[in-house]
């Protein structure tokens, strides 16, 4: 019996998501940001599913961009961090992708790249997330100086700090600070991620970047949202073993669940190795047979248990969902005090990604 833990990619979730995210800024471009893997669902497999509608993918450093042109994909590429070195500015150039840059050391770099071998560039502004970028007060002497550095292909880009949460009034300051410097460039901007697409209208701009969101992540902290999106990733395994205990026994590691009367058990073949988060506290959901069974036990590396006392039949090789259609991953993510991006990016190599077209 060959291990059933698997990732399956719902490629009509991916299209879906991206096309509605994009539909609420007609007047911008949008991209895909696939940096991490495309968020853990494998990014050559989301690069070929979205390169018909998002005509530019966006990832964090080169050597993912360059992952993507050995898998034969060939839309301009965004490096969101830049370049960590000099030498990245030539291997961006080499293949056509876009530095994003944040500081005068890198522009340096690029200066020293022979004049016919340089990259375009866009170039960030630190509007108040205090993580990377120009401060808005120097972004338009930036802009004078490395003038010859720039083209009609650059962008000004800021990033925001809280745009899922939209009783947050700080990315209304942000989108204000930012506009406000950014006019006096008269460039294209980029500043909006997925969930400020969603929520805040005034950051749609010239290019949005679009994460979470395309993968069925959440992206407001309101139920009201003008769009639907559907989950991208359905994380499932199956039962390798069923047992009943006792009344007072406790199961796996430290034993931190202890049946108060006699228990089904059913054991299923994924763990913290596979990325299924050792946190999730005792009663995380998961869905076996058309009903929700609860976490009963420590997730051990490979292996979790769950208590399925309530469900008949259960069997050794039922399936069992730990996210997706029916067990929403930030519910998951919530019984592990993290979040659904998180959880997404550290599913693990281990764990075959089954793309599914419908
Ligand atoms: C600079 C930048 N832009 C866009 C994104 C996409 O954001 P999200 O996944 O929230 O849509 C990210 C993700 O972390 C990012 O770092």
């Amino acid at each position: 019996m060959s291990r059933q833990t698997q990732a399956i990619i719902h490629a009509d979730a991916l299209l879906h998501n991206f096309k509605a995210l994009a539909a609420l800024a007609p007047s911008s471009q949008s991209m895909a940001v696939i940096k991490a893997d495309a968020y853990g669902h494998g990014a050559v497999n989301v690069a070929r599913i979205l390169q018909h509608v998002s005509s530019r993918f966006a990832v964090a450093i080169i050597e993912e961009a360059i992952a993507l042109r050995d898998a034969g994909i060939t839309a301009p590429i965004v490096v969101l961090e830049g370049a960590h070195q000099a030498k990245e500015c030539q291997m961006a150039f080499q293949h056509n992708c876009i530095l994003v840059m944040h500081c005068e050391e890198q522009l340096a770099w690029l200066e020293r790249c022979p004049e016919q071998q340089r990259p375009h560039i866009w170039l960030k502004v630190d509007s108040g997330m205090h993580r990377l970028g120009f401060a808005l007060s120097d972004i338009e002497n930036i802009a004078a100086k490395y003038h010859h550095l720039l083209s009609e292909q650059t962008v000004i880009a800021t990033h925001f700090a809280c745009a899922d949460d939209v009783d947050n009034n700080f990315t209304t300051t942000q989108i204000d600070a930012f506009t406000q410097a950014a006019n006096k460039l008269g460039l294209p901007t980029s500043v909006a991620n997925s969930p400020a697409t969603v929520n805040w209208p005034a950051s749609r701009n010239a290019w949005n970047r679009l994460g979470v969101g395309v993968y069925g992540g959440a992206v407001s902290t309101s139920q009201n949202i003008d769009v639907e999106i559907y989950p991208a990733m359905t994380l499932r395994s199956s039962v390798l073993a069923v047992r009943t205990i006792p009344a007072g026994e406790g199961i796996g590691y430290g034993q931190t669940w202890v049946a108060d009367k006699p228990s089904k058990i059913a054991t299923v073949g994924i763990g913290y190795a596979d990325g299924y988060p050792r946190h999730c506290k005792n009663g995380t959901p998961v869905m076996i047979r058309g009903k929700r069974a609860y976490l009963a036990g420590r997730v051990s590396m490979d292996m979790i248990t769950i208590d399925v006392t309530h469900i008949d039949n259960v069997a050794v090789g039922d399936e069992v969902e730990l996210w997706g259609q029916n067990v929403p991953i930030q519910e998951v993510a919530a019984n592990a005090d993290t979040i659904d991006y998180e959880l997404m990016t550290r599913v693990s190599q281990r764990v075959p990604r089954i793309v599914k077209y419908l």
